[in-house]
């Protein structure tokens, strides 16, 4: 076995399965969550994985629109790739609502969606989006309506997709010879160096690292030629991938990066199960922590019900006994219950409620914008709870 399990998250549901009235006392089906390396290829990924009709379907409640980071962050993206790469034709692979695609004219992009229930947002715009999961046939049906394309770009999606094989036959499909393929996930390096082992739920398969995603990627004859850190995400990487025949230069961006995750340990397996620890520790720590405000009666209510909480919740058995309630501007998710844990999500007003103390900040990872958006709770001596790098209040 090449596969090596490191990391047990115990049994959780599926991370973006929010309950509501009807179906929140039903029993609720969950799975066990280990977290595996592969000996030989690097790649990081989670053990058992589902169906992507489980997952992505007309009910999936993530919207890219909400943050006004991850808009500002694809604003500038679209405003380089159309400085230096001039792209007359562009596909979004996991278009979503359209954050990305609407920075570009109708007839210079086409986005996939299989959401359909999202598909429809950009459709409703006019622009030109496929409801459909991304494959070979896809791909062929793409390039016979609409011919090859110069630029693919595709964030926080290819880690969703268990057969990397059929992503990227189908990209290779059509892409054209001097084509750039942009992939944005997050860095499996900043998720060991933050123990932010949220990043691994159900729907995350993969947690890339370059030395990983360029072994996948040779198989196909693409290769990484310049990577860019970024923070969205708890630290990302973007990825700028071209055709090996391709002579185009290799940024040094691309071995530093690598030299990096080969200096902390990225191939080695005690790196891993190093972190494992720390997450168990991890886990000590919050569960503490909540122990120790309830007892002094201290309110704790939760700030956006993301999908990575969900790990976290499920993994330290955080319920209505420590958190009363979490906000979230996601209208799929409010009025519904966090999955497994069923604490209630309620619409966020715009403010805090004034009777509470500590807000448990479930999207992290947007950190900085809800500090700022949260000046008054602050100000009148709210707090935060935050669990990387390690569980502390801020
Ligand atoms: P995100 O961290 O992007 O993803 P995931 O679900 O994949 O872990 O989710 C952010 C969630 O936080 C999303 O449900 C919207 C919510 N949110 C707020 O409620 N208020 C905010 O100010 C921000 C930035 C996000």
């Amino acid at each position: 076995m090449n596969r090596i399990n490191f990391l047990d998250l115990g049994y959780q549901p599926l991370a973006n399965n929010y309950l509501n009235k009807n179906n929140k006392n039903k029993k609720e089906k969950k799975y066990r969550l280990k977290v595996c390396f592969n000996k030989i290829t690097k790649v990081v990924s989670i053990e058992k994985t589902f169906s992507s009709k489980m997952m992505f379907n007309n009910r999936y409640p993530y919207r890219s629109s909400m943050s006004k980071t991850m808009i500002k962050s694809l604003k500038n993206l679209s405003k380089l790739i159309k400085k230096k790469y001039k792209p007359k034709k562009i596909l979004e692979i996991g278009s979503n609502d359209g954050a990305f695609i609407k920075n570009f004219k109708k007839n210079e992009i086409i986005g996939v969606e299989p959401c359909a229930n999202v598909e429809t947002i950009t459709k409703k715009l006019k622009y030109n989006t496929y409801p459909e999961y991304w494959s070979k046939k896809l791909s062929k049906k793409i390039l016979k309506k609409n011919g090859a394309v110069d630029l693919i770009y595709s964030a926080n999606t290819i880690s969703h997709i268990k057969d990397l094989n059929e992503v990227f036959l189908a990209i290779n499909i059509i892409l054209k010879k001097d084509g750039v393929l942009i992939l944005e996930d997050p860095s499996l390096l900043e998720c060991l160096k933050r123990n932010t082992y949220d990043q691994f739920y159900n729907e995350h398969i993969y947690v890339f690292s370059a030395i990983a995603l360029e072994n996948i990627l040779k198989k196909y004859n693409l290769g990484i030629f310049k990577i860019d850190k970024l923070s969205i995400h708890g630290g990302s990487n973007r990825y700028f991938i071209k055709k090996i025949a391709n002579k185009r230069k290799i940024n040094k961006s691309t071995n530093i990066h690598k030299k990096n995750e080969i200096n902390y340990g990225l191939e080695n397996i005690n790196t891993y199960k190093k972190f494992a620890n720390r997450v168990k520790k991890s886990k000590n720590q919050l569960i503490n922590l909540f122990d120790k405000l309830r007892k002094k009666n201290k309110k704790i209510i939760g700030y956006g019900a993301t999908a990575k909480s969900t790990t976290i919740l499920n993994y330290c058995n955080i319920s209505t006994k420590s958190i009363d309630y979490f906000l979230d501007t996601t209208k799929d998710k409010q009025n519904k219950f966090t999955p497994g844990t069923k604490i209630p999500i309620l619409k966020y007003k715009g403010f805090i409620e004034k009777d509470v103390n500590y807000i448990f900040l479930g999207a992290w990872n947007f950190k900085d914008e809800i500090f700022k958006k949260e000046n008054i709770f602050i100000k009148n001596g709210g707090k935060f709870i935050i669990h990387t790098p390690k569980p502390k209040i801020i």
